[in-house]
Parts: C-alpha cells; sequence; structure tokens
C-alpha cells in the first residue's frame, strides 16, 4: 500500500516535470528562433543596456548618412546596410576569429565601449540582427575599410592654429554627446583645457586605445580593466583640419562649471 502510494506519487511527480516541458518548449523554441526588429530598434535607442549611458545610436546612425544629413559627427559608421557585410572589424571572414553575424560584431561594442561585462542575452542579439537587417536594404557585402588614423610617430604634430569658431559647431556635433559643453557627463570627469594640442588629437585618434590596436601600433593598447571606454575617431569620420578646429575650441573653453 505504502509502496504504491510512493509508485503513485513518483509517477506524478515524472509527470509533472514532463508537463512543465512541454508547456515551456514552444516557448522557448520562440525565443531561441526569431528576434523582431522593433524590439532590435528599442535596443539600438536604449541605454539600458549599457553600464555607462551610452547606447548604439550615440555612435552610429541608423539610417544613410550622406542622403539624410543630420549634422552629428558620430564616431562609428553607420549600421544602414552593413548586415550582409562579408566581415566587420577588418576581420579576415575566412579566419578562426571572424563574425560569423552582424550582432556578434556589435557585442564587440557592447563588451567595449558599453561596458556591459554580461554581455547581450541571446534575445538581444537576435532582436539586434533583425533590426540591423531591415535597415539592410541592399545586399552589399564589402566590407568597411576601417580607417583609424594614430600617429605613429607618438607625436600628433600639427593640430595647432585651428579655428575656435567652426570648432565650436564640430565640437557639438561630435563630442558634446559625452562632454556637455566641455563638462563631465557620460564621460566621468570635465575636458582638460590647458593640454598641448597633441594631447586632444591623441585621446580623439586612439579612443580608449582600441584605435591605436587597430592602428597597428600596440595590441595591448586596451585593456577591459581599465575601465575606459572613450571611441576613436577615424579618419574618415572626422578629418585632421576638423580636429584641429575642435581643439582650438576646447582650449578657448571657460574653466568646467562649479558643479563638475
Ligand atoms: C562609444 C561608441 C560606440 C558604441 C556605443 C557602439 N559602437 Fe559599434 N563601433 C564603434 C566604432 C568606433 C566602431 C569601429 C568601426 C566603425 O568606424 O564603424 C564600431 C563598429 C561596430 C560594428 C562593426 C562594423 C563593421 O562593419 O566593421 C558593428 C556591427 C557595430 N559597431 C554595432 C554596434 C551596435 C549594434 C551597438 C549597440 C549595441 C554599438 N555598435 C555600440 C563605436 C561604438
Ligand atoms: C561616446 C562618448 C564620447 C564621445 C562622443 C567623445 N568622447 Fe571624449 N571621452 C569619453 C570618455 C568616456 C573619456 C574618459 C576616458 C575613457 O574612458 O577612455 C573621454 C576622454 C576624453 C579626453 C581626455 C580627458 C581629458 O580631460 O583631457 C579628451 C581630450 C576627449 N575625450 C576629447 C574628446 C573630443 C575632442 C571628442 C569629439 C571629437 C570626444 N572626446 C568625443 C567619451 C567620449
Amino acid at each position: 500500500m505504502l509502496k504504491n502510494a510512493f509508485y503513485l506519487f513518483s509517477h506524478l511527480r515524472y509527470a509533472a516535470v514532463g508537463a512543465a516541458i512541454l508547456f515551456a518548449l514552444p516557448a522557448f523554441a520562440q525565443m531561441t528562433i526569431t528576434g523582431t526588429s522593433e524590439a532590435g530598434r528599442r535596443l539600438f535607442y536604449s541605454p539600458a543596456i549599457s553600464a555607462n549611458g551610452l547606447s548604439c545610436a550615440h555612435c552610429h546612425a541608423d539610417f544613410d548618412e550622406e542622403t539624410y544629413d543630420d549634422g552629428l559627427i558620430r564616431a562609428g559608421h553607420s549600421l544602414f546596410n552593413a548586415y550582409y557585410r562579408t566581415t566587420w572589424w577588418g576581420k579576415d571572414p575566412e579566419a578562426p576569429d571572424a563574425y560569423a553575424t552582424i550582432d556578434e560584431a556589435a557585442v564587440v561594442c557592447v563588451l567595449h565601449y558599453m561596458r556591459n561585462k554580461d554581455k547581450l542575452t541571446a534575445q538581444q542579439q537576435l532582436d539586434i540582427r533583425a533590426y540591423l537587417k531591415a535597415i539592410s536594404q541592399r545586399a552589399l557585402r564589402t566590407p568597411l575599410a576601417l580607417a583609424p588614423a594614430a600617429d605613429h610617430t607618438g607625436e600628433y604634430k600639427g593640430f595647432e592654429g585651428g579655428n575656435r569658431l567652426s570648432g565650436k559647431d564640430l565640437f557639438y556635433a561630435a563630442c558634446h554627446s559625452c562632454h556637455p559643453n566641455g563638462n563631465a557627463g557620460i564621460a566621468p570627469k570635465p575636458l582638460a583645457r590647458n593640454r598641448e594640442p597633441a594631447y586632444y588629437a591623441r585621446v580623439v585618434r586612439e579612443g580608449d586605445g582600441l584605435g591605436s590596436v587597430l592602428s597597428g601600433i600596440d595590441p595591448n593598447a586596451y585593456s577591459f580593466k581599465d575601465g575606459r571606454f572613450s571611441p576613436f575617431f577615424g579618419a574618415d569620420r572626422l578629418s585632421d583640419a576638423q580636429l584641429r578646429d575642435i581643439i582650438a575650441y576646447i582650449k578657448s573653453l571657460p574653466p568646467p562649471s562649479r558643479a563638475n
């Protein structure tokens, strides 16, 4: 009797586990198979997937910047038509460490720049992938030619004598989102006003070190542990002449506001 009751109980238990698996299965399958571009678009604009207030939209457009110039200068290229590229981050598509899909390539930014060490969930990756696919109307396979512009001599000469008036507009277009009026914002500290032009040029060209790695100067220039996340601006995002003007503007700024 006791034994039968035990059997019954244990069978019920298995049945319950079985039912739980059966019920969970469709939801699980759905979760791993599909991503939606609506959810991906929300993630693209969401600072919630970062640890520092950055969203993808701080550094990448999701439209054709040449046709619809919104006046902003972002460190990264637009992700419009980027989905079908054969490779990302300049990797050889055949190399074992090449990214298989665009969302894998994006996780580099989530880790490096957005400082989210948990990266993205599988579902979030699929949603971002679906969105990046939705904004790629043409199957352009050409990889993006990276143009990091760190100075191999390390001297960064020729950044003196810029025009601070045009530098002001350029600063608002390229730097203000993280350095509001030169004060602390997403970047943790106010910008220094009194450094040599070469100092500013290096930070903008090398960023948190990744610009130096990609320029082939120092493979160890970036370290996650340093906690830094400033993006590098390549030569095709910001020209030397534009950078020179921005530097003149920063040097002309009043001292950081008291609140900083
Ligand atoms: C702080 C700035 C920053 C943020 C935030 C950022 N990225 Fe990037 N990302 C870059 C830079 C710089 C590159 C280097 C290539 C370039 O110039 O576009 C890059 C490269 C990429 C690439 C590879 C492009 C290629 O074809 O080689 C992808 C894909 C990408 N980012 C997607 C994303 C997505 C999606 C997000 C949000 C989840 C994101 N990034 C957030 C700055 C950023
Ligand atoms: C996406 C955010 C972001 C953008 C855009 C950005 N920066 Fe920064 N910047 C940072 C962060 C974060 C730091 C702090 C160092 C780090 O984390 O790598 C920093 C540090 C700096 C520093 C060194 C700190 C100091 O006080 O001297 C300079 C100079 C600088 N940025 C200049 C610029 C200029 C010029 C631009 C525009 C061309 C720019 N940054 C655009 C995020 C940004």
